[in-house]
């Protein structure tokens, strides 16, 4: 039997995905993209939060080109569909993204970044598209770059093909967080766990909001009707909103607020 590349870990408050094919800088291959799907499937209404990680010196080197090679002469046209799937799999996926990116993030790597809803960056990892270097667009690491960053910045990384440190995905909004290295893991731990403390069903809606309202919302009324639409969503699912104002009511604190609002 074949050893799994997609390691999954329970930590109680959180699910760690970790990329393991060191040898290959992540690459995902076939293999690695089914077992994301099945991940991905098997933790739906699981935990609230999902760390996704790389083994060794890259987070993940885009998708295995050498298979891709392998796949054309083999007549197998399915492969950037698959990967299309996983991502938007993330998307869909009612828990918290959050990238943990240890090392180099390359075309499907940026993907895998931007499809995350959260993103910390150790700062020796480096982010870019090669892809101009094939004659190519980069077909999903592009748009979701682009979706992400301004004209400028995104024209950058498409067109010169060129690296973007951790620092600087940090101050273009690319990751939320750059941190040593050293602490990369301990950071998303906390971030992951600081995430889980709050409503499952609310943390789905506000995360379904982010995608919403910039691709469909176009003017300020029909921003504030969606804004109480998705709270009446909430409402109709579960009854955490009034539980919250119930605590503070009786002079409890909910996650979030008091002085340190940790
Ligand atoms: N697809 C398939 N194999 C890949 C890969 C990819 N995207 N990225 C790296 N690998 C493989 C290499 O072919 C090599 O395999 P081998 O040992 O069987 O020859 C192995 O991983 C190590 O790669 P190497 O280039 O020697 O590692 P490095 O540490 O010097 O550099 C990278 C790491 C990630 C900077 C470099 O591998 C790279 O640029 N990869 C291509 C990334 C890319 O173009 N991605 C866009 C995909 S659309």
């Amino acid at each position: 039997m074949t050893a799994p590349v997609i390691v999954v870990e329970d930590r109680q408050d959180y699910a760690l995905l970790t990329i393991n094919r060191p040898e290959k800088r992540n690459a995902m291959n076939r293999q690695a993209r089914t077992e994301m799907m099945q991940a991905l499937t098997a933790l739906q209404g699981g935990p609230k939060a999902i760390v996704i990680t790389g083994t060794g010196a890259s987070y993940c080197a885009g998708m295995d080109l050498k298979e891709s090679v392998t796949d054309r002469e083999q007549g197998i046209t399915t492969a950037n569909q698959e990967w299309r799937d996983v991502n938007v799999a993330m998307r869909r996926h009612p828990a918290i993204m959050i990238a943990a990116v240890n090392g180099y993030a390359l075309g499907g790597g940026v993907t895998l970044i931007n499809v995350c809803d959260l993103a910390i960056a150790a700062d020796t990892a480096e982010l870019g598209m090669p892809e101009i270097g094939f004659a190519t667009y980069p077909g999903l690491a592009g748009p979701s770059t682009q979706l992400c960053l301004g004209r400028k910045r995104a024209g950058w990384m498409i067109l010169t093909g060129k690296r973007i440190d951790a620092r600087t995905a940090e101050a273009w909004g690319l990751v939320n967080q750059c941190v040593p290295a050293a602490e990369l893991m301990a950071a998303a731990d906390t971030l992951a766990r600081h995430v889980a403390q709050f409503d499952a069903t609310a943390l789905a809606a506000c995360k379904g909001a982010l995608d919403t309202v910039p691709a469909v919302v176009t003017d300020w009324r029909q921003a504030f009707d969606f804004g109480e639409s998705t709270n009446a969503l909430i409402r109709d699912t579960t009854d955490a909103q009034r539980g919250g104002m119930e605590r503070f009511h009786a002079g409890q604190r909910n996650p979030g607020q008091g002085r340190t609002g940790s």
